[in-house]
């Protein structure tokens, strides 16, 4: 975005979001005014072919006059010249605004889903915030031109043609004033009645639907509870009810078409009687009067159109809203200033406590220990005792209630989050690929600068290289969204090649191999050793050998660390450690 809006207030009235809405508009403000302008021009052009109508009329058919039966046609071809012009500018320009402001809008809206912290998604359903991305903008950008369309355009063109109507004749304008809103407002109510029955017709196939999927996902428990004359009965019954509406729809639409021409013709009959019969009204020839209907009949769609300005508006609003409740919600903090090339990696947590935004729960409670670089400490703990929850305080997905961590002795806020997580590496049990090819994916967020011959050797490294090399393309094979069919222990492969490739000094190893079966385990696990090596790292297991090997261990009970030790240190004291041991690793 190069034009940043200015920041708003979080409570917003309707008038304020739609000043923060036209405030996408600056950019394109000369298109803007360009397609105003053309809306000018129609609106001018509407009014100029109910005028022209009067000369065809007098000048053309009833008094033959030469020179107008030449230049009128003429007049005709400019003037819808000109029409054209003005349209093509009017609803062009209008698009290019409302594409611009989606494109600028999305973008915007992107850049600050890459920025939200992680707590932030923790809350909220990922397809709603997709929803918002796609639909919701595109609503705000079409809700907003269309209003704009219709408050310049028809409004003017209705000024403009009641203007005509009144140059032709005051006493008939007033009295299409006057039974005008009558008429309108009995079509309001038809179509009122009709939108009513048609949401019926809805609502009776969505249960046409339901009853049918129902019997085809569950036609086992059909069969054999034997449901057969259950589930036709009751498809009957919907069946009916969607054939009933929907012949009252029908029914409903072609009386209201009737009525409506018959209520249409009915104004037309008053209006010819008055301007044939009253000397007041009457109309000075019969082009003037053939003007007069045209304007009146160009009037009628254009009226109706501003009746639904405010409901345009509304739902742009109303989808504005959501969007720019996102955009306020604040960005990761990201304050450190502090330079870092590569730390050595010496680790500490000091006194952490830590409660989830939302919960009142302690996860983490009073958690201190460190760790010297190059050390391996192993987390172990019951499921949910918040060992995910520990090493995540690290890269910083959330802060810590109470308490700091240092890295190589300086508060992690002192440094800006990018730094900060470029000294680390995470490696856990769901492996997210992206859809590119496996090259791209190994050397993730790197914009293709790494030489291939590195990626190759870091797959080399994690044991990857060996299926990477059937794959029709080796490493440029796209992997694409379904993630190329590659199994779990693949994809694994594929995660350590990625952390091996980026090299950080700090490693987080979360339960990533515990999604694996003990044979693509054992060859992930060679992978792994290769990525602890020379590196301080952090890694819950699962798995015996991996604890075993560790400098040592933390064990976790309910957010509180209570045992630190080896292997052996920690079985000879016959605690927690001794528990879980006998509890989880038995097997291997
Ligand atoms: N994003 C979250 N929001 C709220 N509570 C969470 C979240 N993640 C985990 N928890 C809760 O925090 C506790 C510790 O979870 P976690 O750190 O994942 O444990 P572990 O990794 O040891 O299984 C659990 O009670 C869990 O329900
Ligand atoms: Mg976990």
């Amino acid at each position: 975005m190069s034009d940043q809006p200015p920041v708003h207030p979080p409570v917003q009235s309707g008038l304020s979001i739609y000043r923060r809405l036209l405030s996408y508009v600056k950019p394109h403000r000369k298109v803007f005014l360009i397609s105003l302008l053309g809306m000018v021009v129609l609106a001018g052009t509407e009014a100029g072919f109910a005028y022209l109508m009067k000369p065809i009329m007098d000048s053309g058919f009833v008094n033959h006059d030469p020179v107008s039966v030449r230049t009128i046609p003429l007049y005709l071809i400019a003037l819808f010249l000109l029409r054209g012009l003005a349209s093509y500018a009017s609803s062009f320009g209008m698009q290019w605004v409302g594409r611009g402001v989606i494109a600028d809008m999305r973008a915007q809206l992107f850049s600050h889903y890459l920025q939200l912290p992680a707590g932030y998604f923790d809350q909220r359903n990922s397809g709603d915030l997709i929803s918002v991305i796609t639909f919701n903008i595109e609503q705000v950008a079409i809700a907003i031109t269309n209003a704009i369309t219709i408050l310049v355009r028809d409004s003017l063109t209705a000024l403009a043609l009641l203007g005509l109507m009144f140059y032709h004749s005051g006493l008939l304008t007033l009295t299409v004033l006057l039974i005008g809103p009558i008429v309108g407002l009995v079509i309001y109510k038809i179509s009122h009645r009709y939108r009513k029955i048609s949401k019926n017709v809805q609502h009776s196939m969505g249960t046409v639907t339901h009853i049918t999927q129902e019997v085809i996902d569950g036609q086992r428990v059909v069969k054999t509870f034997g449901g057969h004359d259950y589930e036709r009965h009751r498809f009957d019954e919907v069946n009916q009810n969607n054939r009933q509406q929907y012949l009252k729809m029908t029914s409903t639409q072609s009386i209201s078409v009737s009525f409506v021409q018959f209520l249409a013709a009915t104004v037309l009959a008053a209006i010819i009687y008055m301007a044939t019969r009253d000397e007041a009204s009457s109309i000075a020839t019969p082009g003037a009067f053939i003007s007069f209907i045209t304007a009146m009949l160009l009037l009628m769609p254009t009226l109706k159109r501003l009746t639904t300005v405010n409901q345009s508006l509304q739902r742009g609003i109303t989808a504005a809203e959501s969007v720019f409740e996102i955009l306020d919600t604040d960005p990761e903090p990201d304050k450190g200033t502090k330079q870092l090339g590569r730390v050595r990696g010496v680790v500490q947590y000091q006194n952490i406590d830590f409660t989830y935004s939302g919960s009142h729960e302690r996860v983490l409670k009073d958690i201190c220990f460190k760790m010297s670089a190059g050390e391996t400490v192993a987390i172990v703990g019951r499921s949910g005792s918040g060992k995910s929850t520990l090493v995540n305080l690290l890269p910083r997905f959330y802060d810590s209630t109470k308490g700091k961590i240092l890295v190589d002795g300086h508060n992690i806020h002192d440094y800006s989050l990018f730094d900060l997580r470029e000294q680390i590496s995470l490696v856990s049990q769901h492996v997210t690929l992206f859809n590119d090819t496996v090259a791209r994916n190994i050397d993730y967020g790197q914009l293709e600068q790494t030489d291939e011959s590195r990626i190759i050797a870091a797959a080399e490294a994690a044991h990857a290289m060996e299926f990477i090399r059937e794959l029709p393309d080796g490493i440029h094979t796209l992997v694409g969204e379904d993630g190329l069919n590659l199994s779990g222990g693949q994809r694994q492969r594929l995660a350590i090649a990625r952390a091996l490739l980026k090299n950080a000094p700090i490693l987080i190893l979360d339960e990533a191999t515990s999604a694996l079966d003990t044979e693509s385990e054992r060859l992930v696990q060679q992978g792994l050793e290769e990525l602890m090596e020379n590196r301080t790292t952090l890694v819950i297991a699962h798995r015996l050998s991996t604890v075993e090997k560790a400098d040592r261990i933390l064990v976790l009970d309910s957010g509180q660390l209570v045992e630190s030790g080896t292997h052996t240190e920690l079985l000879e004291k016959n605690g927690h450690y001794a528990a879980l041991y006998r509890m989880q690793f038995q097997d291997d």
